[in-house]
């Protein structure tokens, strides 16, 4: 027996962490014996039968590198692998950018969207004069811990309308011309996550204006490009407009949600540099960042990736497939619309259909959230965020039970 340590154990004095509160979620559906017990916390597609997806195409792109004898595994380079890095910028950026032709783009893979995140958080922390990022509120909770680890200083922005359920562009508009010189200002490139409020085109612009004339730099997450509205390019818009104007920027990709490929941990990060020199110094630094980190980066995903947008037949299967999940969601938006409004539901649900992406803010408080999941088995976040992708015409009636007996015995 140690003195210090008088049950033998080193760890003896460690506390115990609290559940992270999206993925938490999960855990306590899990915990649920019920037969009704619906999960609407974490954002991953599911189908109409309540299935998780792998896309055909996915299926047909690893049967592929299955059978293919020459492929090994050997380790990928610390940026990953270089075909899969200028498929994903040109995704993004557009076939056609001229931050591209150019070669002012540094792309290095990274570990989905959250490692791209990282990957970028600490090269700035590192290399970039401003330490403070601002981020909008609300936001994904994983943001503010990212970039904070990472040792960024983290300060937000006003998003989110409650009143309106919709954009607070005033809000936004002040907070952002109120920052400091050559802060960081963390943009999600569309179907803003909790909310499903994205900018208009021209409120876009008018951002895009502000930012440059104050020398912000932004940094776009970017986790459902092509989930919001159905099409890869309009779901980019936003990025495509920074870029050309000919300044910096950044862009962290995800292909968890637009691929299906979530737990191979697929994703990019982007710098946009002004000139090519300095893009291939900045992408030596990034390997100092990524070396000791994690050495290099997983090769199925990133070959699954490369094999589909290499070859057009096989992406335009995607293209099409992604816009039947983004469909789906668009209808299951629509039919629990319909379905309040047929009850007669108290409030209005308008949002429901105005918000895009995998989300609806529902604006339902804690009390009500916690009402529904002990009640009716529903499990969300605290917030009152619903996974769309999560319902399906047979989930949505209990749903709409669920949030009428809600709001109708808890103001
Ligand atoms: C806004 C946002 N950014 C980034 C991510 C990162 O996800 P992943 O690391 O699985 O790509 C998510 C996932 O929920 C998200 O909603």
């Amino acid at each position: 027996m140690n003195s210090q340590h008088p049950d033998g154990s080193v760890f003896s004095n460690i506390v115990r962490a609290p559940e992270d509160p999206i993925l938490g979620v999960t855990v306590a559906y899990n915990k649920d014996t019920s037969p009704i017990k619906l999960n609407l916390g974490v954002g991953a597609y599911r189908t109409e039968e309540g299935k998780p997806l792998v896309l055909n195409v996915v299926r047909r792109a690893e049967q592929l590198l299955v059978n293919d004898p020459s492929r090994v595994k050997e380790y990928l380079p610390i940026v990953g692998l270089a075909e899969f890095n200028k498929l994903s910028a040109k995704l993004i950026f557009g076939a056609d950018s001229p931050a591209i032709q150019e070669n002012r783009v540094a792309t290095v893979q990274g570990l989905s969207g959250t490692g791209s995140l990282r990957i970028g958080a600490e090269f700035l922390a590192r290399h970039y004069y401003q330490h403070t990022i601002y981020i909008p509120v609300p936001t994904w909770g994983n943001h503010p811990k990212i970039f904070t680890i990472a040792g960024l200083s983290v300060k937000t922005y006003r998003y989110y309308d409650p009143e309106t359920r919709g954009l607070d562009f005033k809000g936004l508009l002040e907070d952002l011309g109120a920052a400091p010189t050559g802060a960081i200002v963390l943009l999600h490139a569309c179907a803003h996550n909790p909310t499903g409020v994205d900018p208009t085109l021209e409120q876009w612009e008018q951002i895009r204006q502000l930012m440059r004339s104050k020398g912000l730099l932004p940094f776009f997450d970017s986790a459902y490009q092509g989930f919001a509205s159905g099409s890869l390019d309009a779901d980019a818009q936003s990025v495509r407009m920074f870029v050309a104007d000919g300044g910096e920027c950044l862009a962290a990709q995800s292909y968890a949600k637009n691929m299906g490929l979530y737990g191979e941990r697929v994703g990019a990060l982007s710098i946009v540099c002004k000139a090519a020199d300095v893009a291939s110094r900045v992408e030596s630094q990034l390997k100092l960042v990524i070396r000791p980190m994690y050495s290099n980066p997983p090769i199925h995903g990133a070959s699954i990736v490369a094999t589909i947008l290499k070859d057009s037949d096989m992406y335009n299967e995607w293209t099409l497939e992604l816009k039947a999940m983004a469909d789906r969601i668009i209808s299951m938006r629509q039919l629990l619309f319909d379905t309040l409004r047929d009850r007669g539901t108290p409030g209005d649900w308008s949002h429901i259909i105005k918000q895009i992406g995998m989300f609806t803010f529902t604006g339902l408080n804690t009390e009500q959230v916690a009402f529904m999941t002990k009640e009716y088995h529903i499990y969300m976040t605290s917030d009152g965020r619903i996974s769309m992708a999560g319902l399906s015409s047979r989930t949505v009636p209990h749903l709409a039970d669920a949030i009428h007996a809600a709001v109708t015995r808890i103001p």
